[in-house]
């Protein structure tokens, strides 16, 4: 696709672009959106470097996409949104935090919603000296590369996804794919425990509303299990899908730098927000996209 307004540079083989020649505490026209929309739906996460927003223009610039989601919580874990701009979801884990981290297993976000969203712009405000990369990965190409029987088998098959996980320590490690004594499980146990139960039922393969494509939609931190079948049924083929889904040729890998801002589409890419800092600080800022009901 030919770009006149901005400059579009691929980051992997399989999705994300970093986009320069814009400042993103400007605001812009409708021939710039329009360019950066198709850049959207064609990369689907978009990278933009060395961006100061204020919480204010992040909202506003998440707004040119879609109606704000007003509530960003995932689960009640200890995370605030920003005191004055309540749609900004403060995402921090600091030094002495030696827990899992808020993102850090693959997922599409909210997906145990009605209406999971349609995407997010989420800014690095500060960063450590090295890991707390996120990755994300390809639903197009997870779907495409299925073969025509497994494919004709999902096509019709919808699943159950939960806020609440009935796991023990060693599922919950198996999840995260970690070893059970060195991570501490509390401040999940704790969300989980507070947790309000939400639990929707979505087809396995959706079509992306806005592009017509087909994309896997099952993810390891939502999915409980397939409509009508037991978990133990389900688990096999699901984890079968969670690890193609996340095949390293789907996936891109963002290494953050303080002022970077992305924007990922939620409908057709799972992400993973990489848990290797520990003993240093993460501060990211989120504003979420309200989507439209899978179909
Ligand atoms: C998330 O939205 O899942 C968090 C992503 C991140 O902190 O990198």
């Amino acid at each position: 696709m030919a770009y006149r307004h901005i400059e579009v540079s691929p980051v992997a083989g399989a999705l994300g672009a970093e986009i320069a020649g814009m400042d993103l505490t400007e605001p812009f026209g409708n021939d710039v959106f329009s360019e950066l929309h198709d850049a959207f739906m064609e990369h689907l996460v978009l990278f933009f470097r060395g961006q100061t927003i204020t919480p204010a223009q992040h909202v506003a610039f998440a707004r040119r996409f879609g109606e704000i989601d007003p509530n960003p919580f995932v689960r009640p874990l200890e995370l605030e949104t920003l005191p004055d701009q309540p749609e900004v979801l403060n995402i921090v884990k600091d030094a002495s935090d030696l827990s899992i981290n808020f993102g850090g297993l693959w997922h599409h976000d909210v997906s145990h919603r009605e209406r999971p969203n349609l995407g997010s712009v989420l800014v690095a405000r500060e960063v450590p000296k090295a890991g707390g990369d996120t990755l994300w990965a390809n639903q197009y190409l997870a779907y495409d590369t299925l073969s025509e029987g497994l494919k004709a088998t999902l096509e019709t098959m919808k699943a159950v996804h939960s806020t609440v996980r009935d796991l023990n320590d060693d599922q919950l490690a198996a999840n995260y794919g970690v070893a059970k004594d060195t991570v501490n499980f509390e401040s999940v146990r704790r969300a989980e425990d507070k947790s309000e139960k939400i639990e929707n039922v979505h087809p396995v393969v959706r079509t992306h509303p806005e592009t017509g494509r087909k994309c896997l939609f099952v993810n390891r931190s939502f999915t409980q299990r397939f409509d009508g079948w037991t978990r133990e049924e389900s688990l096999p083929l699901l984890d079968y899908l969670w690890v193609h889904g996340a095949r390293p040729e789907f996936t891109v890998r963002w290494r953050w730098r303080a002022g970077d801002a992305a924007l990922w589409d939620n409908r057709c890419t799972m992400h993973n927000a990489v848990n290797d800092y520990a003993g240093q600080r993460r501060v990211m800022n989120r504003v979420a996209i309200h989507g439209d009901r899978p179909h």
